[in-house]
């Protein structure tokens, strides 16, 4: 059973006790609302490491919206349960006025990648993800921590940011995890019905599509347009093919390499 901890310098105290005697530990951050994509990290993080340590924590400055924020779905309880069978050992789960005890005044600002893709779009929500990352890591003293790469440019802008603050943290990057209709799964996934569900399995379907005929990431965005989906961006970065849709309300992201 793994213990919980709320207090964020309970937490390090924790982790640090596990460092003091060699412990290697891994660790995995999350915002809740566990799904397979989230409890693949988990198994990697726990193969990898001798301490396991996930954080659930719904981080309120990386949202540009404040209704997404009110509308992120909220399943403590359930997260714990499904966490239960990965024999992890702690989970982290603070207060947002614990982690921020000077509001937001100190943050972490990344000025080229995160301007691009999806940063053109949700100003400052890379800036709310490097600053609250950068506390986690400092708090959890982790030999490595893993990011899905649905979220890539995520990945790329911490595991540049770790290099820029010597942290001494590998960031681990893990494949994505896709339904059998090949949907990245998604904590926003939920918040789609059934046919709507049906219907966003169509993103990957159409990057996958445009890169087996070898077609431009315009001709993905009229696809995508005469399937009624609202289209945010398709772009090509780093050999990549990046997505970021619109369905009954929700934001989809989705990328595949090139
Ligand atoms: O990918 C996420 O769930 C979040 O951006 C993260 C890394 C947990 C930071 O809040």
């Amino acid at each position: 059973m793994a213990v919980v901890i709320a207090d964020p310098i309970e937490y390090r105290s924790y982790c640090l006790q596990y460092k003091e005697k060699g412990f290697s530990i891994g660790f995995v951050p999350t915002m809740g609302a566990l799904h397979k994509g989230h409890l693949e990290l988990v198994k990697r993080a726990r193969r990898e490491n001798d301490l396991c340590a996930v954080s659930i924590f719904v981080n309120p400055t990386q949202f540009d919206d404040q209704k997404d924020l009110n509308e992120y779905p909220d399943h403590f309880d359930d997260d714990l349960k499904k966490l239960e069978s990965f024999d992890i050992d702690c989970v982290f789960a603070p207060y947002p006025s614990a982690m921020y005890p000077r509001d937001y005044n100190f943050r972490v600002t990344e000025s080229q990648l995160s301007k691009k893709l999806c940063g053109q779009y949700r100003i400052g929500h890379f800036d709310g993800v490097l600053s609250v990352v950068l506390k986690l890591l400092n708090l959890s003293q982790a030999d490595r921590a893993y990011f899905g790469e649905k979220d890539y440019q995520q990945y790329l802008l911490i595991k540049d940011m770790v290099e820029a603050f010597f942290l001494n943290t590998e960031i681990v990057p893990v494949g994505i995890i896709r339904e059998e209709s090949g949907l990245a799964m998604s904590s926003r996934n939920q918040r789609l019905s059934t046919n709507g569900l049906t219907k966003a399995a169509r993103l990957y379907f159409h990057l996958n599509e445009s890169v087996r005929n070898n077609s431009s990431a315009k001709e993905v965005i009229q696809n995508l347009l005469g399937e009624g989906f609202e289209v945010q961006y398709v772009e090509d970065f780093e050999n990549r093919r990046f997505a970021a849709v619109f369905l009954e309300g929700v934001r989809l992201i989705d990328n595949v390499s090139l």
